[in-house]
């Protein structure tokens, strides 16, 4: 077996490699602070670590910034209506972690004093705090020494330890080293160096190995097969659901909406009128489900990747009148549109239809479901 570099050798390069290159992100203290002991607020580690999970960092540093201007402290967002968390929440997907976050804030508020334990078991007890988040709270918050392995610290060292078992097997065995390697002086800084690394140097495709503190150490760098690391299991095929949406305007540009049932996919949050979701053969678009009746025209199709399926949604649209209401729904001000707790997919249906609808363009690029 070739020689794999030291679990002491590689932790003091990558925090040599972190004091130097770290990313400077709104909800980390910077190292010098944290070489002296200050560690991050742990309000900001958890909600950070929350908006994390399945989201890129561009994507979390605005909503970061949002959730800290309207609820500076977890007890103020305990006391938060849950709707407007929902609202402030739109567009990161993954619903459920917000009703989470706010779960979460009021047990904190209620039955701690507003204090986060600082063990990981004392944060895994705690709604939507899962293995991963305890551990990266536990290392940045409270400099534990708690083995945290996400998705580019599994990069990093299915790479250097050229390990050939596929995920997610081959967890157990990423975890022990990274526990292994993490420093009993600075764990945080640790974890948050090997995300770093993951993220800008050694990454999926094109990984700059030249630049990368381990190179020496990475057998897979040696053998010059970096890029088949980590080991992926052979993917099942996203299976397709169809439906359609149909979005009714007013002649003052009011858009009918309504709330999702609390339970199940996109839960609480709100949409335009529409049939099921169905994975049937024959498609299920029945115009039964039209809120109004109307001259509706057809605008095509939109498509949106969840979690565990693609939804290909027909969308339609048709100016009703103002006296047709009903009991569900409300009609929205256009102007207000945008400030309305809408999931990604909602958006996109409403912006087909009426192309105007919004500011600024719908993101494609965010999936949303539960996480896995
Ligand atoms: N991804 C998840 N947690 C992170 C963190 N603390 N810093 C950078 N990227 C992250």
């Amino acid at each position: 077996m070739q020689q794999t570099i030291s679990a002491r050798d590689a932790s003091q390069k990558l925090l040599a490699w972190y004091d130097r290159h770290h990313r400077d992100l709104p909800w980390r203290v910077s190292p010098p602070m944290a070489k002296a002991g200050v560690t991050a607020d742990p309000y900001h580690v958890w909600l950070s670590e929350v908006m994390l999970q399945q989201t890129t960092v561009q994507a979390v540093k605005p909503y970061f910034h949002k959730f800290l201007s309207l609820w500076p402290r977890v007890s103020n967002l305990a006391a938060a209506d849950t709707e407007e968390v929902m609202k402030a929440w739109a567009g990161l997907g993954y619903y459920a972690r917000a009703r989470n976050l706010k779960k979460c804030a009021e047990v904190v508020a209620r039955e701690h004093g507003g204090i986060f334990p600082d063990s990981e078991d004392g944060l895994k007890a705690l709604p939507g705090i899962g293995d991963y988040t305890a551990a990266a709270i536990a290392a940045i918050a409270f400099n534990r020494r708690s083995a945290v392995l996400d998705g580019n610290v599994e990069r990093v060292i299915s790479r250097l330890d050229r390990i050939e078992t596929p995920l997610p097997a081959a967890r157990t065995q990423m975890r022990a080293r990274v526990g292994e390697m993490t420093p009993a002086g600075r764990p945080g800084d640790f974890a948050q160096g090997m995300m770093d690394l993951g993220a800008t140097i050694c990454t999926p495709k094109r990984p700059a190995c030249a630049l990368c503190p381990l190179n020496h150490g990475c057998l897979a760098f040696r053998a010059g097969d970096q890029e088949d690391f980590p080991k992926k299991p052979v993917k099942k095929a996203r299976p397709l659901r169809v439906g359609a949406a149909f979005v009714a305007s007013r002649a003052d540009g009011a858009v009918y909406l309504r709330k999702r049932a609390e339970d199940g996919l996109l839960g609480g949050m709100t949409e335009v009128p529409g049939t099921a979701w169905t994975a049937r053969k024959d498609g299920g678009i029945t115009l039964d489900a039209r809120p109004f009746e109307g001259d509706w025209e057809d605008c095509g199709t939109i498509s949106h990747v969840f979690t565990h399926f693609e939804l290909r949604l027909s969308v339609y649209r048709a100016e009703v009148c103002a006296r047709n209401d009903s009991a569900n729904g409300w009609w929205e001000p256009l102007a207000s549109l945008e400030a309305q707790a809408l999931p990604t997919v909602m958006k996109k249906a409403i912006a087909r239809a009426l192309p105007h609808a919004f500011s600024s363009a719908i993101s494609p690029s965010v999936n949303e479901g539960t996480p896995e």
